[in-house]
């Protein structure tokens, strides 16, 4: 059961379904050798650039402001494709997902790391005490939920990470316009196994944090990388969307200049202000 303090039936509706969506997928995925090769060499991810993947990645490395030796935790990892990349970079990292399929590929793909550790768990009702983590990340988790589900996993994340440590949240932006259309093109012909997804305006604005606690940050990227989601569109089986995978990945990549500006994802992250921060804050309102 969630905390499901102000959810109310709709919201937990979404959460249950899209914990139902994921596990069936991640059941099905898992049957199947690893989706992903670990530590893709530094020219498959130059070729792959327009990519989702890709573009998440500098994203978040970005973001997460290149950590190395920090305690992270991904909320919804998924298979781990991003986490492996934070255990290759020597991070102590949490794959936490509601899928324990999902979990079973990521542990695979860490291959024994002892700088990992798997938990199923989900985000409303993250099972740590106090503020434990340097980093906490996700991406296209938190648009499967309503404005009130989203507020509450941010709320759970922000409470785990270290002051001075950040969450970094990627979703569906709003301005996306392939991404609803394809959506729904692919839901009439049962070619999307996902359920709700909806693009975020504003998560930055839907947290409504105080300036006092928390420095936050918001913009839209990957205006070229959307169209990745035109595979959905392409019939046919999972080799099919591999070459529409590899056409895209070529076709594009001359125009990754592009991704610079909205898009694909909406990138939201939060600091947790230090002590000290907001002294030095106070003082400079006062001069
Ligand atoms: C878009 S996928 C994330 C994919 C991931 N970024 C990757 O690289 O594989 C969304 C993930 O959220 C997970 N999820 C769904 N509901 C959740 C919940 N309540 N708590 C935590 N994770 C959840 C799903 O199982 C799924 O793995």
């Amino acid at each position: 059961m969630e905390k499901a303090s102000s959810l109310n039936a709709d919201d937990q509706a979404l959460i249950r379904a899209s914990k139902t969506n994921w596990s069936r997928h991640w059941d099905q995925v898992a049957k199947g050798p690893l989706p992903y090769r670990p530590g893709a060499s530094g020219f498959k991810q130059f070729l792959r650039q327009c990519g989702g993947v890709e573009l998440a990645w500098r994203l978040v490395l970005k973001e997460m402001d290149w950590p190395q030796g920090l305690r992270i935790l991904e909320a919804g990892c998924g298979t781990g494709e991003l986490s492996v990349r934070f255990v290759i970079r020597g991070n102590q990292v949490i794959f936490m997902d509601t899928s324990q399929s999902a979990l079973e590929c990521a542990r695979k793909a860490c291959s024994g790391a002892k700088n990992a550790a798997f938990i199923q768990a989900s985000i409303f009702d993250l099972p740590f005490k106090g503020e434990g983590f340097d980093r906490a990340f996700n991406v296209g988790v938190l648009d499967h939920f309503s404005t009130a589900g989203r507020q509450q996993a941010s709320g759970e994340m922000l409470r785990i990470v270290k002051p001075h440590g950040r969450v970094v949240v990627l979703t569906n932006d709003a301005r996306s316009f392939i991404h609803p259309l394809v959506m729904r093109f692919a839901l009439k012909r049962g070619r999307w196994p996902f359920g709700f997804k909806e693009g975020v305006r504003s998560l930055q604005t839907e947290l409504n944090l105080s300036s006092k606690e928390f420095s936050v940050w918001e913009y839209g990227q990957g205006l070229i990388s959307q169209f990745e989601f035109l595979h959905y569109l392409v019939p046919g089986r999972r080799e099919v969307h591999k070459i529409f995978s590899r056409l895209f990945f070529i076709v594009s990549l001359p125009f990754s200049l592009l991704n610079k500006f909205p898009g694909q994802y909406l990138v939201t992250v939060v600091e947790k202000i230090r002590i000290a921060q907001q002294q030095h804050i106070s003082e400079q309102h006062k001069t």
